[in-house]
């Protein structure tokens, strides 16, 4: 059910200024009365290919064929699903969203909700006015500093301080109105096993907020400063969990509002950046995620400790299409990295490695080599089955013959997930000469059954998703490929495409004449694929006056989602904007109808002389008075255009 009401979003969607949203992206200049151009948001380009209708608000992309409307621009370039794009534009717009109507028990528990998340978001400031203003954070701003982290990231990332006291957050919070049940829910608070009073859960450590892709504070991850292990000693019923070590880094714990393996840190800062370069970076700490930010690489984030989960592999997908790992080169990594490469294969994710010298991470990287240094590992980039391949090889003993073969007995689950491609060939040479083996003799080696013993998970399971990443490029592939269409679009016929697109695109810039022209004519007959015939029944039956807003698959939850007819919508976009770039012209209009018609009286023409004894007279005679028809039409639009003196 959709969460908003259909009203709410036709004012967004009024209320957007669609020049201006998109021109934050990309500068735009006029080029038609309703019609503005400009370098694509969405791929390399050096002449402009990409093009807006600033009142349908939809955009086309000549190069990419990316297309949509303002929706999915906010969701393309901002990395949010339909709901966040609306729910942003709406803030940015000042509209208040109503929802539909709510179960009342649905609205009670999202009121509830609301108010935790208010308490933290709170708490976060606190903390952060902490850090900055007491002295008793002094020690933690230096350390911070002392890391080479700037004032001005760490307040970006809105970083802070927890003091030592037992109870700051507690009376603070109820002096706001807020409850021991809410301090515990959102794990703020705890209760003393020993006197079951209540406690702040984070003290003397410094705090990072942990955000959901919308930037809410949901929790804290709190590091222990490194020389006060002993300082909380004897607290009130010192109830700190049974008063072992203190762990380095103690974070929420799974509550109703925070779930460990859901998120990404960074991940809200990280999104807009990471969706506009096509690639996020998947590093393993906090301070990791904002030294990288500070370094200039924004579209960082950061997975928390935990063993990467398939929700953070479904938000790096959703971030972009590529993730460059960053882990440490110890086991976690690793196994946190061939995770990664089992969930992705699902997903048509590319997966590179930067590899980072032995036991530095990002962030000491950065503090001792600088930025560049960092720069430079992102840059070298490999793909993880490049990178699993190189390491076997450095790690193996290739001196005797039995050491060679145990290399290739670790390769072949390897090679087990790699379909015959050029990337395959080029490892299996690298193999090939490292083992000193003859090519084909490599070849064969590693192909041999995927081996007993590396049925290990990651061979057995990426090698069926390499059979399902194979279907993912198709459906990429039809979701891009912008008309081709049924029936092999071949040279000749593209020509033809041309044509019954312009036409589309002249009735949607003048509706009134294009309703009458689609209704003249055999839409099934006179339009040569599937996609197009669609566009134009869509259009002929009520859908020229705004043809994206009553396009087929818009629904308020999903935009364009897999379900509704993404390629019509493609389409109807590439043509709003083509339209907007032209006058209306009914006279072209009429040409181009009498056009169509012609070429379906030609093809008509052609299949019959294919047949033996028939007869074509009566067709030719039909061509040759519309022929006479066309001849007219046409030499009245030049009149006109001549008497326009274009
Ligand atoms: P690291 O031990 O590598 O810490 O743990 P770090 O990020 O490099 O921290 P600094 O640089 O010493 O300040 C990596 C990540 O694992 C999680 C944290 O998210 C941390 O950033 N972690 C680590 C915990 O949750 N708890 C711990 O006790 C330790
Ligand atoms: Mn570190």
């Amino acid at each position: 059910m959709a969460l908003y009401k259909t009203e709410s979003k036709d004012r967004v969607r009024d209320a957007v200024d669609f020049v201006e949203l998109v021109s934050a992206r990309t500068e735009l200049r006029r080029a038609g009365p309703a019609r503005y151009e400009g370098l694509c948001p969405f791929h390399e380009e050096r002449t402009p290919s990409f093009g807006i209708d600033p009142t349908q608000k939809v955009y086309y992309c000549f190069g990419c064929q990316s297309s949509g409307d303002l929706f999915t621009f906010v969701q393309e370039t901002e990395g949010v699903d339909f709901r966040g794009a609306l729910e942003l534009l709406a803030e940015r717009y000042g509209i208040e969203l109503e929802r539909e109507e709510e179960d009342p028990r649905e609205a009670e528990r999202r009121k509830k909700r609301e108010r935790l998340l208010e308490l933290l978001s709170r708490t976060a400031g606190y903390y952060e006015r902490v850090l900055w203003e007491s002295s008793e954070a002094a020690k933690a701003r230096e350390y911070l500093l002392g890391r080479g982290l700037s004032e001005e990231i760490l307040r970006e990332f809105r970083v802070g301080y927890a003091p030592s006291a037992w109870d700051r957050v507690l009376l603070a919070s109820r002096r706001g109105g807020f409850t021991e049940a809410e301090l515990y829910a959102t794990g703020l608070a705890q209760r003393s096993r020993e006197n079951g009073r209540p406690y702040d859960r984070f003290r003397s450590r410094i705090t990072f907020p942990l955000s959901d892709i919308r930037g809410r504070v949901l929790g804290f991850g709190a590091r222990a400063m490194e020389d006060e292990d002993a300082a909380e000693r004897g607290g009130p019923g010192r109830g700190d969990g049974g008063g072992g070590r203190r762990p380095k880094y103690l974070n929420t714990s799974d509550n109703d509002v925070y779930h460990k393996g859901l998120h990404l840190y960074g991940a809200d800062l990280a999104r807009a950046h990471a969706a506009k370069a096509g690639q996020v970076i998947l590093c393993e700490g906090y301070t990791d995620v904002i030294a990288l930010h500070q370094a200039g690489m924004r579209n960082a984030v950061g997975l928390m400790g935990t063993a990467l989960t398939s929700e953070q592999v479904g938000e790096l997908a959703r971030m972009a299409q590529t993730v460059l790992m960053a882990l440490d080169a110890d086991t976690a990594g690793q196994e946190a990295m061939l995770r990664a490469s089992a969930l992705a294969a699902k997903r048509k994710l590319e997966l590179r490695v930067v590899a980072l010298p032995e036991g530095a991470d990002p962030a000491e990287l950065i503090q001792r080599d600088g930025p560049e240094a960092i720069a430079s590992a992102v840059e070298r980039s490999v793909p993880f089955v490049r990178f699993r391949v190189e390491r076997v090889l450095a790690a193996g003993e290739t001196g005797s013959p039995e050491g060679r073969d145990r290399v290739i007995e670790e390769l072949r689950p390897v090679f087990a997930t790699l379909p015959p491609s050029a990337m395959r060939m080029e490892l299996t040479r690298l193999v090939s000469s490292r083992l000193a083996l003859p090519e084909s003799m490599a070849e064969q080696l590693l192909a041999r059954g995927a081996g007993r013993s590396g049925a290990r998970g990651a061979g057995g399971r990426s090698s069926g998703g390499g059979a399902s990443s194979g279907q993912g490029g198709a459906a990429t592939q039809a979701r891009r490929g912008n008309g081709g269409g049924p029936g092999g679009a071949s040279g000749g016929v593209s020509r033809r495409e041309d044509t019954e697109r312009a036409f589309l695109a002249l009735c949607i810039a003048a509706p009134e004449e294009g309703s009458v022209a689609l209704h003249a004519l055999d839409v099934e007959r006179d339009f040569s694929n599937d996609l197009l015939r669609r566009a134009a029944l869509h259009l002929r039956d009520g859908g020229l006056e705004a043809p994206m807003a009553q396009a087929p698959g818009e629904s308020a939850e999903e935009g364009s989602g897999p379900n509704g007819d993404e390629q019509l919508r493609g389409l109807l976009a590439e043509l709003i904007v083509q339209a907007g770039g032209e006058a209306p012209n009914p006279g072209m209009l009429e040409v181009q109808r009498l056009q169509l018609e012609l070429a379906r009286l030609e093809r008509g023409i052609q299949r019959a002389r294919g047949q033996e004894g028939t007869d074509v007279t009566g067709l030719a005679r039909e061509k040759a008075a519309l022929k006479i028809e066309f001849d007219r039409a046409y030499a009245r639009v030049l009149e006109e255009t001549g008497d326009r003196g274009v």
